[in-house]
């Protein structure tokens, strides 16, 4: 009896969609957030102020890059020297032919990433690049029935096992809403996307499957407390794309967009961070661990992520966990290095496990890096109401609606790239 109540609730647990995790002591009050004081981005470990944009680049940025290599999401494995990918396929008349579709394979350390990239048909010169992460196969980023169905992971809801099996082909399409292919390319923009686990399968224990243990020292079986987690896996495989589009003619590699959206914001973040070939990054409620401030006590805490989510940060942030005043950092310090280059942090109103006013705050807290180097911050620190985006260099919305990426956010993602790129 006691088996089969916990193989039901197993099973339940497995029909919960990841993007809907809470438990049941978050807290949703505002009034009930306690104070909390930020570290300072401006003020280096010695203790001096930063004032001028030097300092920035060469001694602070440095600092705030190691702290989260350190604690936050570990360390990642070198660049490769050389690019190591194969066109497999150039269609020049791809959905309906307003694109041209290539399909490339990147070997990340002799593992095979599908890379899919859309661009405009009629691109008379390279086309800047929105590149991102799916959760699923690229077959469901556009009904294209070129592409080929991905080998997709799952957990049984009924052993908890990793499942790995071919995509169903009536899934190809189901993230049309979330990914815009049509709206991209009408801005003259591309598009670019990876399944995550191609990279790292999304599951605690699926570090075998992924690229970690291809770095391992010999002897070597799980990575170190300062090692990369399954979010710098993934954000290693977003560089080695970019590697690519430095390689390939009809991509404008200046002008690359890196996306994410919840978990894959995380990992846009990280990735921008740490790889300045990215012209902007977007982080599409991202919230804990990402944009939103963790020493605010809303929704999601810093315990959460590193009991439901073992596998995606590096061990020593768990030592975090109910100690987030402890934190020599804040997702402030993380959108800060992003700065010069543009910055979108979004959240939705139904998604306050993200908490989007700390999501608001980690912006609002990042702009005097990039006004101190010459850029226009927020500006303002009182919350928008909805769909009223603030749109500077470092741009903020919240919308109607779930934990999701609509059209919405789309059209202010393609606005906020035409501001970027085409001034
Ligand atoms: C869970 C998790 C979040 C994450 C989200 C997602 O809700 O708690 O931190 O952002 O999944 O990736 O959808």
């Amino acid at each position: 009896m006691r088996n089969n109540l916990y193989l039901l609730l197993a099973a339940l647990a497995a029909c919960i969609p990841a993007t809907a995790q809470s438990h049941p002591d978050a807290l949703y009050d505002e009034a009930k957030v306690p104070k909390y004081t930020l570290p300072d981005p401006l003020t280096l470990q010695n203790g001096d102020k930063v004032k001028d944009a030097r300092t920035w680049i060469n001694k602070r940025r440095p600092e705030i890059l190691a702290i989260y290599q350190e604690e936050v999401f570990g360390r990642s494995a070198a660049p490769p020297a050389k690019v190591d990918y194969e066109v497999v396929s150039v269609e020049k008349q791809a959905l309906g032919g307003k694109a041209v579709r290539k399909l490339i394979t990147l070997s990340l350390a002799g593992k095979k990433v599908n890379l899919l990239l859309y661009l405009p048909a009629e691109a008379k010169k390279p086309a800047p690049v929105f590149l991102g992460l799916g959760f699923s196969g690229n077959q469901t980023v556009a009904l294209d029935p070129g592409v080929p169905l991905a080998e997709e992971w799952s957990i049984d809801r009924v052993t908890r096992k990793l499942v790995h099996k071919t995509a169903a082909e009536d899934s190809r399409g189901k993230s049309t809403q979330q990914w815009q292919v049509e709206k991209i390319l009408s801005h003259g923009y591309g598009l670019a996307t990876i399944y995550c686990g191609d990279i790292e399968p999304d599951f605690p224990g699926a570090l075998a499957y992924g690229i970690r243990p291809l770095f391992f020292q010999p002897g070597q079986t799980m990575p170190l407390a300062n090692e990369w987690g399954a979010l710098g896996a993934w954000s290693w495989g977003l560089s080695r794309a970019m590697d690519y589009f430095e390689k390939d003619r009809d991509v404008d590699a200046k002008h690359v967009a890196v996306f994410g959206h919840s978990r894959m914001g995380k990992t846009a973040l990280w990735t921008g961070a740490q790889d300045t070939r990215f012209s902007i990054v977007i982080s599409n409620e991202s919230g804990e661990g990402g944009a939103a401030i963790s020493r605010r006590d809303f929704g999601e805490r810093t315990k959460d992520l590193n009991t439901h989510f073992p596998h995606w940060f590096c061990a020593n942030f768990s030592q975090y966990n109910d100690r987030e005043d402890a934190m020599p950092f804040d997702s402030h310090m993380l959108l800060a290095l992003i700065a010069p280059r543009g910055l979108y942090v979004a959240s939705a109103e139904g998604d306050q496990w993200s908490d989007p006013r700390g999501e608001f705050l980690g912006a609002v807290n990042a702009s005097p890096v990039f006004e101190l180097l010459g850029k226009k911050g927020l500006g303002t620190d009182k919350m928008p109401v909805l769909q009223q985006p603030i749109m500077h260099d470092v741009a903020y919305h919240i919308r109607p609606g779930k934990h999701d990426v609509t059209a919405y956010d789309w059209d202010q993602y393609l606005k906020f790239a035409d501001a970027q790129w085409l001034r």
